[in-house]
């Protein structure tokens, strides 16, 4: 956890907040005046669900504990990250020696596991292969395919790539760092996969961090995998991503299956816009990967996962998913993944008994179809729960409305809810309105638990969140800022500014960037603060590993990023509005946030028509 995280976790914003300014309790959250503008009735509120603060009157200014301290106290962000660290008592930064150290690790390790891939892929071509060349086979995997995906044979033996790497001049401890050997009790070493099919696992840029090794046939475990390690981190990564990310950018769709083998069947088959979760169930940090390249994602699930996703509809399940980690097998995770990295989920069931592998060598014809015709997570829940032509009973109805309600509840976009309730209406017989009045209810308690889950912490992680993408698209290309900005400014909204960024480091990041005429790189590096510069520094090391769209693709996907950004903040304030409009006091503050809500949905609406006509512009073929 970065030291930023620390210091949030620490200090709760209420109790904060409240030293400054006298707060009121208003439902679940606090009021009080604006501290930044005068004002008669207060509009500021704080949200303890997701430790941050937003003035609805004229200000409009919002953000976490960063952002208040920074504006209340005129401090810059080191002063107020030393102000808040010295209060939560937490110490500050480590040195930069010891950051050039850990890059210096990590380039080691990046070798280490390169060399290792290669190895493994000897091996396979060679005499010791012969088996795993005929499993290969025996499974369909041509030649071509598995040398594309640099497939490769850890031998049967305890220490042959201990050896080898050892002879090319890598440290035992290197070894043992990236995830490559094993160090038993007695302090012997040897090798951590012996007799495996090899699937090397890599990320957008092709750079292999870790490996998935299958058995030769039947055996336990089946799969053995990388541990974690300062490259390898499993719920981060997505097979296949190397080879699939051109064809998901080109499309803007990607197929999400579980397994290598899966893999490896979908791109022999002519279908390259597939990767893998692998085995486990899809995370925000994968899917947040993926809204780099597409943003349509079909999940195959098998019959089992399908299951589980049908019976997921009711409330309380809706809402447990919210509060934990949501994963794909409930509704109300793949609504609030869609929600908050603004994508569309849709699923694709595969038949009892098959996964995507076995499909697409039995009948191609099927999976293709399975996955043209998958659906939205809301459609697919409410297809299942009202079969289309069934005679219901009234009770039988009431039940399943009541069991579709919560999830379409969930839904982000209004125009989009309102059409589910309406098809809901149709197929139970009932008025629209009485829906409608039932999801009222609802829909408090539902987007509180939303609202509620913090926000995903990319920061630490091993590639950049969309806020730091879009800060390095606009560092490296200096038409960057214009071009976004007048995208804004063709849907009518204001440009790109510090409030388009959740997280403060970026937003401190890009105001220092936004300060500055002409962005020079070096010269702006050297005007930050030592901790942002340190950021800016992982940025930088973390874009130079991205893969290369070519100018006029990482153009498009620069701007669509920044876009995305815009997006995002106004569906966070739309989702906050609808928290403080439950609890207005009065007709008057209930109106206030009426207009406000009307401003958020028609910017949202223009910056939708833009981002269409930008796409359609752009070329970009129609799924198939
Ligand atoms: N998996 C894993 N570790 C395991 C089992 C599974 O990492 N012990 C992951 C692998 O990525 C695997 C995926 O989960 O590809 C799906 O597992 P499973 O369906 O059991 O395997 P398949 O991919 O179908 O492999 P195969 O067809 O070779 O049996
Ligand atoms: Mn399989």
């Amino acid at each position: 956890m970065s030291v930023v995280d620390e210091v949030k976790q620490r200090i709760d914003i209420v109790e904060f907040i409240s030293r400054y300014v006298p707060l009121k309790k208003a439902g679940r959250n606090f009021k009080g005046l604006c501290p930044f503008h005068a004002e008669k009735t207060p509009s500021f509120i704080v949200f303890p669900d997701t430790q941050t603060w937003h003035c609805f009157g004229a200000c409009g200014e919002g953000g976490d504990i960063f952002a208040f301290l920074k504006k209340r106290e005129g401090m810059d962000f080191s002063q107020a990250l030393e102000f808040l660290a010295q209060q939560a008592g937490v110490t500050l930064h480590r040195d930069r020696e010891e950051a050039a150290r850990e890059q210096k690790e990590r380039q080691r390790l990046l070798a280490a596991v390169a060399a290792a891939a290669r190895y493994y892929a000897e091996q396979l071509a060679g005499p010791a292969g012969e088996a795993a060349r005929e499993y290969l086979a025996k499974r369909g995997v041509l030649p071509e395919v598995a040398s594309e995906f640099q497939l490769g044979y850890a031998p049967d033996s305890w220490r042959g790539l201990a050896m080898h790497l050892l002879a090319q001049g890598f440290s035992k401890e290197e070894l043992l760092a990236a995830g490559l050997l094993v160090q038993r009790e007695d302090g012997r070493i040897y090798d951590r996969f012996r007799n495996r099919l090899m699937f090397p696992i890599c990320d957008a840029g092709g750079r292999v961090l870790g490996f998935g090794g299958r058995v030769l046939g039947e055996g336990e475990p089946k799969y053995l995998n990388s541990p974690q390690t300062p490259l390898f981190d499993k719920g981060r990564l997505l097979y296949g991503i190397d080879k699939a990310w051109r064809e998901i950018a080109r499309t803007g769709v990607a197929v999400i299956v579980e397994g290598y083998i899966d893999v490896l069947a979908a791109h022999q088959a002519g279908q390259r816009n597939v990767v893998a979760s692998m085995g486990t169930a899809i995370g925000e940090a994968q899917l947040q990967l993926l809204s780099r390249f597409g943003r349509t994602f079909i999940l195959a699930l098998d019959a089992d996962a399908a299951g589980e996703l049908a019976t997921s509809r009711g409330l309380d399940a809706a809402v447990k998913a919210l509060g934990e980690q949501g994963g794909p097998t409930f509704a109300g995770g793949l609504l609030q993944f869609e929600r908050r990295l603004d994508v569309d989920l849709r699923v694709a069931v595969l038949p009892a008994g098959f996964d995507p592998d076995d499909l697409i060598r039995q009948d191609p014809a099927r999976w293709r179809e399975l996955v043209e015709e998958a659906k939205p997570v809301v459609r697919y829940l409410m297809d299942k729960a009202l079969p289309e032509r069934a005679a219901l009973q009234p009770k039988e109805r009431a039940r399943a409305a009541r069991e579709i309600l919560p999830v379409i509840a969930l839904v982000p976009d209004a125009i989009e809810r309102a059409g589910y309730i309406e098809e809901l209406a149709r197929r139970v017989a009932v008025a629209p309105e009485l829906l409608q009045r039932e999801l009222a209810g609802l829909a408090a308690r539902s987007r509180v638990a939303a609202e509620a889950r913090p926000q995903l912490e990319a920061r630490a992680g091993p590639w950049l969140s969309r806020e730091e993408y879009v800060l390095a698209f606009l560092l490296h290309y200096r038409e960057a800022r214009q071009l976004v900005d007048s995208a804004l400014a063709e849907a009518g909204l204001e440009a790109l500014a510090e409030a388009d960024f959740a997280d403060d480091v970026a937003r401190s990041l890009f105001a220092a960037l936004a300060a500055e005429e002409n962005p020079d790189r070096l010269r702006l590096r050297a005007k930050l603060a030592p901790e942002l510069r340190q950021e800016l520094d992982r940025i930088e090391r973390l874009w130079a590993e991205e893969p290369d769209l070519g100018p006029e693709e990482a153009m498009r996907a620069g701007v669509e990023a920044a876009l995305q950004l815009r997006r995002i903040r106004l569906q966070r304030e739309l989702g906050l509005l609808r928290v403080v409009l439950e609890d207005a006091e009065d007709v008057a503050e209930a109106r206030r946030y009426w207009l406000a809500i009307d401003r958020c949905c028609k910017s949202l609406r223009a910056l939708m028509l833009v981002s269409l006509a930008r796409r359609s512009i752009g070329g970009q073929p129609q799924p198939t």
